[in-house]
C-alpha cells in the first residue's frame, strides 16, 4: 500500500498539488499551513557548501582488523578480529558542489569509524603528503586555488605564484601533476592518513604512526586528455561509478597498512617525521598490514548522510592522539569550527554523525538539540552524574618545553624540500610516467593567464627537483635556459 503523504509534523497532507484559494480563481490564503510550510522549507533547502572539498560522494562499509597490534595501540577498533562500521566520503578539493569529479586535484579520503569508544575520524587524502607545513598558510593556499576576487575565474598564474613562493609544496605538486592527480575513479586510488599520529598501548607506551590504505582494485589513472574529456562527458562520473559498483554488489576494498616509529626515534630521525610535506621512506619504516575495509552500502539520502556528514581530525578515540605536526594541530580546530557554522552547533546529534556508543556529555542545548540529556547538568556533582575515566588516556602525555616563537620547524640533518620529489622522479616513476608529468605541468602552466616571468619561475622550481624535469618543462614552455 502507498503511504499517505504528510507535513513534517506527520499531519496528513490536504493535497499534493492544489493550494487553498478563495474560489477556484481567487487569491491564496495565509491559513494554508501546508503550502506555507512547503515553500518556507524549500526556501531553506541549501546550507553552505564545504569551504573546500565541496564535491564528493561516499558509502558505508566495514573495517576488519586481521593482525594483533595491541603492542602499539589500545584503541578498541584496532584489536585483532574487531569489525567496525564506517563511512567513507571521497571528494575533490578546489571545485564547487557541481564541479567535475575528474579534475586534476588531490582527492579527499575521509573516514568515520563508528567505534564502541566513540567516533574515530581519519580525514585524509589520496596523497601521503601536503602542499604546506604550517596551517597559517592554508587559507592563502586555498585562495590561490579558488576563483579570483575580480572576475570569479580560476587562475593558474595564481596557483604557480603560490607554489613557487612556497617550495615545500614541490613534493605534493609533483604527485598532483603525475597521472595520480587524475585517478580513473575513487575505487582505483589509495588513501593516506598523511599526518603522523600517536598511538599508545595499554601499558602506556607511545609510538608514531602513519596510515596507508591500499586499493585492492589496483591503481588506475586517467591521462590529462581522458580526464578533460570526462569532465565534459560526465562531471559526476566518480559518484556514478561508486554508486553503481555497490548496487551491483562489486564492493570495493582497501588494505590497511601502517608504518610505526618508536616514540624516541623521532627526535634524531634524519628528517622531521612530523613534516607533512614528507613521507617516511619504506627502507626506514616498512608498511605493516593490519586489516582491510570494504564499502558495501550506498546512502539513502545524499543530503542527510553525505552533505551533512562532518569529519573532524580532532575526533580521536583512546589509544590514538595527535602528534606535534603543526598542520594537524591547526586542523584540530578548523573542522569542528566550520561544522558548527556550516551545519549548526549540534551537528554531532545528526544520525550520520552521532556515535553508536552512548553519549553522556555535559554539553547542552543550542539550536536543534536532540540528545535528551537528563540532570545533572554540571560536573563534578554528588548526584550520580557521569564521570571521566582518566585511565583510558594514560600514556598519551609527553614532555614539551621551549620559548614561545614564530618559527619554522628546527631542521633535522636531511631536511630538504626537493629530496623526496627528486626520489619520486628518479626512483619511482617510469619513463612514460615522467613524460606525462612533464606534459601535465606544461599543460597547466601554458594557460593563457600564466605570464612569461611566471613560466621562468616554474622552470626554476622544477629544475630544483631535477634538472631533467626542469629541462623538459623549459622545452615544453619555450623558456630559454
Ligand atoms: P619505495 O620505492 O619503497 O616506495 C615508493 C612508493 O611510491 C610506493 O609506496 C609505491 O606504491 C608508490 N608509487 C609507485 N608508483 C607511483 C607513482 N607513479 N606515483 C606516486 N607514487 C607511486 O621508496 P620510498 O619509500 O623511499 O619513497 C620514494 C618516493 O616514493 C617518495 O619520496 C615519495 O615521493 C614516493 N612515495 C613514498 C611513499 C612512502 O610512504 N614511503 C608512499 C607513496 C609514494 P604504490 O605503487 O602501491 O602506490
Ligand atoms: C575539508 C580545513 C588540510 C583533507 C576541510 C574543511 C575545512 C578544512 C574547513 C571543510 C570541512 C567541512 O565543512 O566539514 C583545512 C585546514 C587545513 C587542511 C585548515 C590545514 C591546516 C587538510 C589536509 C588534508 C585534508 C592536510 C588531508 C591529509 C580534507 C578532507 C576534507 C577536508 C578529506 C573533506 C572532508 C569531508 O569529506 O567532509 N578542510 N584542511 N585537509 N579536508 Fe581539510
Amino acid at each position: 500500500m502507498v503511504a499517505y503523504s504528510t507535513d513534517d509534523a506527520g499531519i496528513p497532507a490536504p493535497h499534493d498539488g492544489l493550494s487553498q484559494s478563495v474560489g477556484p480563481n481567487g487569491p491564496l490564503l495565509l491559513q494554508d499551513h501546508y503550502l506555507i510550510q512547503k515553500l518556507a522549507h524549500f526556501d531553506r533547502e541549501r546550507v553552505p557548501e564545504r569551504v573546500v572539498h565541496a564535491k564528493g560522494g561516499g558509502a558505508y562499509g566495514e573495517l576488519e582488523i586481521t593482525e594483533d597490534v595491541s603492542q602499539y595501540t589500545r584503541a578498541g577498533l584496532f584489536q585483532k578480529g574487531k569489525k567496525t562500521p564506517l563511512l567513507l566520503r571521497f571528494s575533490t578539493v578546489a571545485g564547487e558542489l557541481g564541479s567535475a569529479d575528474s579534475a586534476r586535484d588531490p582527492r579527499g579520503f575521509a573516514l568515520k569509524f563508528y567505534t564502541e569508544e566513540g567516533n574515530y575520524d581519519l580525514v585524509g587524502n589520496n596523497t601521503p603528503i601536503f602542499f604546506i607545513r604550517d596551517p597559517s598558510k592554508f587559507p592563502d593556499f586555498i585562495h590561490s586555488q579558488k576563483r579570483r576576487a575580480d572576475n570569479q575565474l580560476r587562475d593558474n598564474n595564481n596557483q604557480w605564484d603560490f607554489w613557487t613562493l612556497n617550495p615545500e609544496s614541490a613534493h605534493q605538486v609533483s604527485f598532483v601533476m603525475t597521472d595520480r592527480g587524475t585517478p580513473k575513479n575513487w575505487r582505483h586510488m589509495h588513501g593516506f592518513g598523511s599526518h603522523t599520529f600517536m598511538w599508545y598501548n595499554a601499558a602506556g607506551e607511545k609510538f608514531w604512526v602513519k596510515y596507508h590504505f591500499k586499493t585492492d582494485q589496483g591503481v588506475e589513472n586517467l591521462t590529462a586528455g581522458e580526464a578533460k574529456a570526462l569532465e565534459a562527458e560526465d562531471p559526476d562520473a566518480f559518484r556514478r561509478d561508486l554508486w553503481n559498483a555497490i548496487e551491483k554488489g562489486e564492493y570495493p576494498s582497501w588494505t590497511v597498512n601502517v608504518q610505526v616509529m618508536p616514540f624516541e626515534a623521532a627526535a634524531d630521525y634524519r628528517f622531521n617525521p612530523f613534516d607533512l610535506t614528507k613521507v617516511w621512506p619504506h627502507e626506514d619504516y616498512p608498511e605493516i598490514t593490519i586489516g582491510r575495509f570494504t564499502l558495501n552500502r550506498n546512502p539513502q539520502n545524499y543530503f542527510a548522510e553525505l552533505e551533512q556528514s562532518a569529519f573532524q581530525p580532532s575526533s580521536m578515540v583512546p589509544g590514538i592522539a595527535a602528534s606535534p605536526d603543526k598542520m594537524l594541530q591547526g586542523r584540530l580546530f578548523s573542522y569542528p569550527d566550520t561544522q558548527r557554522y556550516r551545519i549548526g552547533p549540534n551537528f554531532l546529534h545528526l544520525p550520520v554523525n552521532r556515535p553508536l556508543s552512548p553519549v553522556h556529555s555535559y554539553n547542552r542545548d543550542g539550536a536543534m538539540a536532540f540528545h535528551a540529556s537528563p540532570d545533572p547538568v554540571y560536573a563534578p556533582n554528588t548526584v550520580g552524574g557521569p564521570v571521566a575515566d582518566q585511565e583510558l588516556f594514560t600514556g598519551a602525555d609527553y614532555h614539551v618545553a621551549g620559548e614561545i616563537v614564530r618559527s619554522a620547524y628546527e631542521l633535522h640533518k636531511e631536511d630538504d624540500d626537493f629530496a623526496q620529489p627528486r626520489a619520486l622522479w628518479e626512483k619511482v616513476l617510469t619513463d612514460s610516467e615522467r613524460a606525462n608529468l612533464v606534459g601535465n605541468i606544461v599543460g597547466h602552466a601554458s594557460a593563457p593567464e600564466v605570464t612569461a616571468d611566471m613560466k621562468r619561475r616554474v622552470v626554476e622550481y622544477w629544475t630544483n627537483v631535477h634538472p631533467d624535469l626542469g629541462g623538459g618543462v623549459a622545452k615544453g614552455l619555450g623558456v630559454q635556459g
